[in-house]
C-alpha cells in the first residue's frame, strides 16, 4: 500500500518510521512519503494562509499550495488514489472505515492547520477522485497530523502479513465477527499472582467452552458499562439469553 501525506509539518509524521508501521515500511509492506507543503509555495515566506472571506476568527489555508501540491503526488503514481481528508467536520473514523481504507492501494492524507483548507480544493479534487473528509472524534485538535498518525496505525495493522499474529485483529474491540457489538473484554498474563491478585480460575481450567463464555460475559460487562449505546444500537439478535442475564 502506497500513503502519502501533505503537511507544514513533515516532523510531526516521525512516528511513522517507529513500531508497526515502521517495520511494515522496512519490510515494503507500506511505501509513506511524507511531503512539504511549503514547498509549493513561491513567496518568500512559504505563506500557506490567509484570511477568511466573509471575516472571522482564525485563518484558512491558501488553494494554490495544495492544489499544486496534490496535482504533483497525483502524477507520481498510477491509478487514482482515494484522498482523506482529516477534519472535525468529516464522518467519524470507525474500524469499519479502517477496514475498508485497508483494501485500497493508494491513500493521500491532507492534514490542514489552522480552520481547514479552502473548500474549493476539496471541491475540485472530489470531481475526480473518491475524497473522504474524516474526523478521529468530537473534539478538536490543532491539525490534522495527529488524526493522520491514529488513522495510519489503525489501517496498517490491518494489512495482510503487518500484524506478527493475523488472529490478533479478529476479536479486537469493533471488529467484525461474533464479538462485533462488544468492547473487549479484561486480559491477564504471568505471573500468576501479582500482589496477592489472582486470574480467574476459568482462565486455568483449560475448558474452551467455558473460557469463551467468560469472555463474552466480561464483554459484555465492560461494554454495558462503558458504552451502553453500543449494547442499545446493535441487532437485539446479537445478544443470547445469558448476555441479557448479565
Ligand atoms: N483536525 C482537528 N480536529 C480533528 C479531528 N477531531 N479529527 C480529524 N481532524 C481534525
Amino acid at each position: 500500500m502506497r500513503l502519502d501525506v501533505v503537511t507544514i509539518f513533515p516532523e510531526y509524521l516521525e512516528p511513522l518510521n517507529v513500531s508497526l508501521v515502521g517495520k511494515a515500511r522496512a519490510r515494503g509492506q507500506l511505501d509513506v512519503r511524507i511531503h512539504d507543503l511549503r514547498e509549493w509555495t513561491h513567496d518568500k515566506h512559504h505563506t500557506v494562509d490567509d484570511t477568511p472571506y466573509g471575516g472571522g476568527p482564525g485563518m484558512v489555508m491558501k488553494p494554490d499550495p495544495w492544489g499544486e501540491a496534490l496535482d504533483t503526488v497525483l502524477a507520481s503514481g498510477e491509478g487514482e488514489p482515494v484522498l482523506v481528508v482529516p477534519t472535525p467536520s468529516g464522518v467519524p473514523f470507525t474500524q469499519q472505515l479502517a477496514v475498508e481504507l485497508s483494501a485500497k492501494p493508494w491513500l493521500v492524507f491532507t492534514p490542514a492547520r489552522y480552520e481547514g483548507i479552502d473548500r474549493r480544493v476539496i471541491e475540485e479534487y472530489g470531481d475526480r477522485l473518491d475524497v473522504r473528509e474524516v474526523s478521529i472524534g468530537d473534539y478538536v485538535l490543532a491539525g490534522g497530523e495527529a488524526p493522520v498518525l491514529v488513522m495510519v496505525e489503525a489501517i496498517a495493522r490491518l494489512l495482510p502479513g503487518v500484524l506478527g499474529n493475523a488472529a490478533s485483529h479478529q476479536d479486537d474491540s469493533f471488529a467484525p465477527g461474533a464479538m462485533a457489538d462488544l468492547l473487549e473484554g479484561p486480559v491477564y498474563t504471568k505471573p500468576p499472582e501479582w500482589r496477592g491478585r489472582t486470574i480467574p480460575d476459568v482462565l486455568l481450567s483449560g475448558h474452551h467452552g467455558k473460557i469463551a463464555r467468560w469472555r463474552r460475559d466480561e464483554a459484555f460487562r465492560r461494554t454495558d458499562a462503558n458504552r451502553p449505546d453500543l449494547i442499545e444500537r446493535a441487532d437485539p439478535a446479537a445478544f443470547d439469553k445469558k448476555d441479557r442475564d448479565i
